[in-house]
């Protein structure tokens, strides 16, 4: 029987590359995503079994019912990529607090419901691979997207621990940081009016994803999403200090109208 994949987020950008990517290497896929678009993962994957799962993953209801899912399925789960998140532009003194809420309830909350879940599971199997999509955010504070860089700080410290504790447990745990990538999320941000609003300068998706991929097998402890200039990038975050990163972020990040 093919090895069985969760990938959340597969039904866009680089969720859904990553997807491509694991039903290549022969892993169904349990994808989900939000909105209806997530049912066409089956013709997308054409040679996959895919188990697509319509849930909203602000709610604890949405993460309840991937995870009946998965547990309806009773296969093993071999791996398990956490990747849904959003992002929210603009100054922190215009952004609406209820949109805060619903970014950090996707990106923090449901990651760590859903986690919950995956690890108890894969530790009772002594096997398993988790994928968490972070960001090259984690790296250095976010103006004008001042929310979304710390939930991606969280999850990539999050990542780490959790490596720690389940390498006894037979399961490895990797994080993803992509740089800014070429898919709607900037838009989806409102961030069109700003240097993040164009994708001509952007990593390609599916390189990012293969780069992800291959580091999960691998059981690497995380790996830089992007071209070569983005890795010199995050190289030189370790370097700079966080008053000059936060003035170069601002230069890309700040609305213009
Ligand atoms: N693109 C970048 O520049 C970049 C850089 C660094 C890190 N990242 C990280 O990469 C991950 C994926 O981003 P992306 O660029 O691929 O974004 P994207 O193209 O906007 O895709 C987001 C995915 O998440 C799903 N999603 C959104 N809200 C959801 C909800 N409430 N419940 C369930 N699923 C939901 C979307 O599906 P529906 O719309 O159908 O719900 C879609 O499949 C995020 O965690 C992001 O932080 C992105």
């Amino acid at each position: 029987m093919a090895q069985l994949a969760l990938v959340t987020g597969a039904s866009a950008g680089i969720g859904l590359e990553i997807s491509r990517q694991l039903a290549d290497r022969g892993y169904d896929i349990i994808g989900v995503g939000s909105s209806e678009r997530i049912r066409e993962l089956g013709e997308t994957l054409p040679h996959a079994e895919v188990y697509p799962v319509r849930a909203d993953l602000t709610t604890e209801a949405g993460v309840t019912e991937v995870w009946n899912e998965v547990a309806e399925l009773g296969r093993e789960l071999d791996v398990a990529v956490l990747n849904a998140g959003r992002s929210l532009g603009g100054g922190f003194l215009d952004t609406d607090i209820e949109d805060e809420k619903q970014m950090i309830a996707l990106n923090l909350t449901s990651q760590v419901l859903l986690a919950k879940q995956v690890v108890k599971k894969m530790a009772e199997q002594h096997a398993g691979r988790i994928l968490v999509t972070a960001s090259m955010s984690a790296l250095t504070p976010t103006p004008f997207e001042s929310i979304y860089g710390p939930t991606r700080a969280f999850m990539f410290s999050f990542a780490a621990g959790l490596r720690e504790e389940m390498k006894d447990h037979g399961v490895s745990v990797t994080a993803l940081l992509p740089g800014a990538t070429a898919t709607n999320f900037h838009q989806t941000a409102g961030m069109g009016n700003t240097v993040f609003g164009s994708n001509d300068w952007k990593n390609d998706p599916a390189q990012v994803a293969r780069q992800g991929v291959e580091a999960l097998i691998a059981g690497k402890d995380h790996v830089i999403g992007g071209d070569r200039k983005t890795r010199l990038t995050a190289l030189m975050h370790k370097f700079r200090s966080n008053r000059s990163k936060a003035g170069k972020f601002a230069r890309d990040s700040r609305p213009t109208k």
